[in-house]
């Protein structure tokens, strides 16, 4: 490669806040429009900030969720030790922004992108990588070489997912003996991230199957350590089992995305004690309006599969007792009424929680983000549509 990806693909990503002066009263603002409830959004990063502190864990938010640098911004504020990207597009956004740790959670394999790797890593140190095959490992230490470059790297431990990651103990140390061989990578530690723990019902079949996960994995920490590898960082663990991983002393720091702006996934597993998950508020949520009533009993607002994403459930409409969303194609979607519930009439707006954020946010330019119902500026999704 001979002119890096990165020049062709983000000729401008500016990750600024726009101000909108005079405020936009929510009224007004053109719809279907992502709205962040900045006041619930800091209470969020607050709390989770409290919760990990006080269990002396680190905070490394995973940016997919958001794909915003302000909001990045207000984590690292807030005490982060850094942030995640899914990808090195997003990677790459994050740290023109000024973000310089990052944490790319999925592993690189070719050589376009490790050369990449390589670029940034000599611009500025802080970026991580995950590593999981001799091949990435391989690949990642030739670009290095190629650019008089270094980065620490992750072994990807996969939880019986198969997702990503290595699965047996006696791979990973045979991967972490490679690593070890390669001047220019800097074996830290490992990533343990249970996906398919994050969204189990109820807290405490959550809680036995997230700390049986984490039990394989530590043993594969204590072997590593007992070949001679350090094992500094132990990153894992999402919004679904924060409050269960930060209980587990190997881990060092938890990769939580969604507690910042929330979603109906999440709100449906339960938290201790609770049938829904309370420990944070949904500070994301999509304001549509009703256009059209070609029937009686239902309503349709301007905002389908282009503006929700859902690999299951529905969007939830907020202040619309016992109405239910079906998607009705990709520029709308038919709000069913319960019968002698109340009704949004045409013209009237009606917020939504998301079913999904991450994917959600992905579709949209900006957040509309507001406090006590005015839009006071937007927060570009700079990442937006960054999945390489
Ligand atoms: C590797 C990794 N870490 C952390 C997260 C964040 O998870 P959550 O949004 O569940 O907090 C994700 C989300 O998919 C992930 O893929």
């Amino acid at each position: 490669v001979t002119t890096p990806i990165s020049e062709h693909a983000f000729p401008t990503r500016s990750g600024d806040r726009i101000p909108i002066e005079p405020p936009l009263p929510l009224a007004d603002v053109p719809t279907p429009a992502l709205l962040l409830d900045e006041d619930a959004f800091e209470r969020n990063l607050d709390r989770m900030a409290r919760h990990l502190e006080h269990a002396r864990k680190g905070v490394r938010p995973h940016a997919k969720t958001h794909k915003c640098p302000i909001i990045a911004r207000r984590q690292i504020e807030r005490g982060a030790v850094g942030v995640c990207a899914a990808k090195v597009s997003e990677a790459w956004v994050l740290r023109r922004a000024g973000i310089t740790d990052v944490l790319v959670t999925s592993p690189v394999v070719d050589s376009a992108r490790t050369d990449l790797i390589a670029r940034m890593a000599r611009e500025a140190p802080g970026l991580m990588l995950v590593v999981d095959s001799p091949l990435g490992v391989d690949r990642l230490a030739a670009s290095l070489g190629a650019h008089d470059a270094a980065v620490d790297v992750l072994i990807d431990l996969d939880p019986r997912m198969g997702r990503t990651g290595v699965r047996e103990a006696e791979d990973v140390y045979r991967l972490a003996d490679r690593v070890l061989a390669c001047p220019r990578l800097h074996l830290r530690g490992v990533q343990h991230y249970c996906g398919h723990v994050m969204h189990v019902e109820g807290f405490e079949a959550r809680r036995s199957r997230s700390l049986e996960h984490w039990s394989h994995a530590i043993e594969i920490c204590e072997g590593l350590e007992a070949r001679g590898h350090a094992v500094a960082v132990v990153s894992g663990g999402g919004t679904g089992t924060f409050d269960i991983d930060s209980t587990i002393e190997r881990v060092t720091d938890l990769q939580v995305g969604s507690y910042a702006l929330m979603d109906e996934q999440y709100r449906v597993i339960g938290g201790p004690g609770s049938a829904t998950l309370d420990a944070f508020e949904v500070a994301l949520t999509v304001l549509t309006t009703a256009i059209s009533q070609p029937a009686a009993g239902a309503i349709t607002v301007d905002c389908g599969f282009k503006g929700f994403a859902s690999e299951s459930i529905a969007p939830v409409p907020i202040d619309v007792p016992g109405a239910r969303y079906r998607f009705a194609g990709d520029e709308h979607g038919v709000l069913l009424f319960a019968p002698g519930g109340q009704s949004p009439r045409l013209g009237d707006r009606v917020a939504f929680v998301t079913p999904h954020c991450d994917p959600t946010v992905n579709l949209y330019d900006h957040f509309w983000v507001h406090r006590e119902g005015l839009v006071h500026a937007l927060w570009p999704i700079a990442a937006r549509g960054c999945s390489w």
